[in-house]
């Protein structure tokens, strides 16, 4: 066998890199054996286009057998008509969604992204934006909360064929049956992208839209704690033009090893303990926040109602970035994220995002989230004292370690 020591010697960096430091990305979560061993390399040896019964190429049973099994666990556990579980990302399903309920240049309303959307429905870079006309609301400029009147107000002036929810950084709850009344009065789509907090919604522990929205689009790896991907629910009445706009409008060749994933993935967030998970999740993100408030930080919307909490530091003395790279230096990671009315940019925002899905796979609890709080009080406060970091990056993998327990019995199960 050809061994390539360049390659595995920068892989185990990153294993090392992972065991020592304290992930706070909220994007972020750890795979499970279950569903790294369903990954199977075999799996990517089968060439598939189309759907289950309707391949183009010959000798797909046992894929059109994986790929059922991981609609029919999508379509129980999310309570939906239809699931498309083919497309390559999140981003890529968001397109998908468009194209198949949208004309082209049609408008789409979706959440900006300064107040929590993400850029791929409420910015102006992305694919979308160059297919579709896209305009956005925002929150409440005081509360930080949606404004479900300004919203309808928004969406009666624009009428557009879509409305979009779902957030990337957004703190407070979401109402679906508001933004269907909305969608509704204006004869629009109704279109929720939970990636985020797709495993929340599977565990019913927050709101599942699928009861109100046309479509669903979700990624995999987040809160879900399945492989790098994501689904597509639906109404049955969009479930053609949903399946057309993924093949083969918008993605060709299926990843069937990748689809094996999400089916261990979605298997496992049907079991009780995935609920007791997500409401740990839940009970450290509110911990976090509560410790985080505790250290002076000012929170968007004032604390959290999912897995991730928003640091607001446009009165302090560092932008967004400068923040999360003095926090890596003590083993924090975490993302600087763009706030409601940012006074600085998506590139330079002023805003910190911390999430808790991945530690609480690790096992910690409330406890620690506020050792970890302390921790970035800490660092932040001594950015320019190079002493004072090396002692706290000590602490914090010390306190990492305190876990690599959970990393050992996660890779014996
Ligand atoms: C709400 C939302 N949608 C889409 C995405 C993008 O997903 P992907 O990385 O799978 O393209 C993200 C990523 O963070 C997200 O937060």
């Amino acid at each position: 066998m050809t061994t390539d020591p360049e390659l595995l010697a920068l892989i185990n960096a990153e294993v090392d890199f992972q065991r020592t430091t304290i992930n706070l990305t909220a994007a972020c979560n750890y795979i499970s054996p279950l569903v790294s061993s369903a990954m199977r390399r075999e799996l990517s040896n089968i060439h598939c286009e189309g759907y289950p019964g309707k391949r183009f190429h010959q000798g797909q049973q046992n894929a059109d057998a994986i790929e059922r099994l991981a609609i029919k666990r999508a379509q129980t556990l999310f309570n939906a008509e239809h699931a498309n579980v083919q497309p390559y990302r999140g981003t890529m399903a968001n397109v998908i969604a468009s194209v198949a309920s949208v004309k082209p240049g049609g408008t789409i309303l979706g959440f900006a992204c300064d107040g929590g959307g993400h850029y791929s429905t409420g910015g102006n870079v992305h694919l979308n934006s160059r297919l579709f006309n896209i305009e956005t609301y925002n929150v409440d400029q005081d509360s930080q909360l949606l404004d479900y009147a300004a919203i309808h107000a928004l969406a009666k002036d624009l009428k557009p064929q879509a409305v979009v929810g779902g957030d990337t950084s957004y703190t407070g709850q979401w109402d679906w049956s508001v933004l269907r009344e909305i969608a509704d009065d204006c004869n629009a789509v109704l279109i929720a992208d939970v990636s985020q907090t797709a495993g929340l919604i599977a565990s019913k522990v927050i709101s599942n839209p699928c009861e109100y929205a046309d479509i669903v689009t979700m990624s995999t790896y987040k809160t879900l704690r399945g492989p790098r991907a994501a689904i597509i629910l639906c109404k049955e009445p969009y479930s053609q033009a949903v399946d057309r706009a993924v093949f083969p409008v918008c993605q060709d060749g299926t990843n069937i090893q990748t689809i094996a994933g999400i089916a261990a993935a979605l298997h496992e967030a049907a079991q009780p303990a995935f609920r007791t998970y997500c409401r740990q999740v839940l009970a450290n993100a509110a911990a976090l926040a509560e410790a985080l408030r505790s250290f002076g930080y000012s929170l968007v919307s004032g604390g959290t109602h999912n897995h991730a909490c928003m640091i607001n530091l446009s009165d302090a003395q560092m932008s967004g970035n400068e923040a999360a790279i003095v926090l890596a230096k003590t083993g924090l990671i975490c993302n600087s994220n763009i706030i409601p009315y940012d006074t600085g940019t998506p590139v330079n925002p002023n805003g910190l995002r911390l999430g808790t899905a991945a530690v609480t796979t690790l096992g910690m609890k409330v406890q620690h989230m506020e050792q970890i709080a302390m921790h970035t009080y800490r660092t932040l406060e001594s950015a320019n004292d190079t002493a004072e970091l090396m002692k706290i990056a000590n602490e914090v993998e010390k306190l990492r370690n305190q876990f690599s327990h959970s990393e050992q019995r996660m890779a014996e199960a």
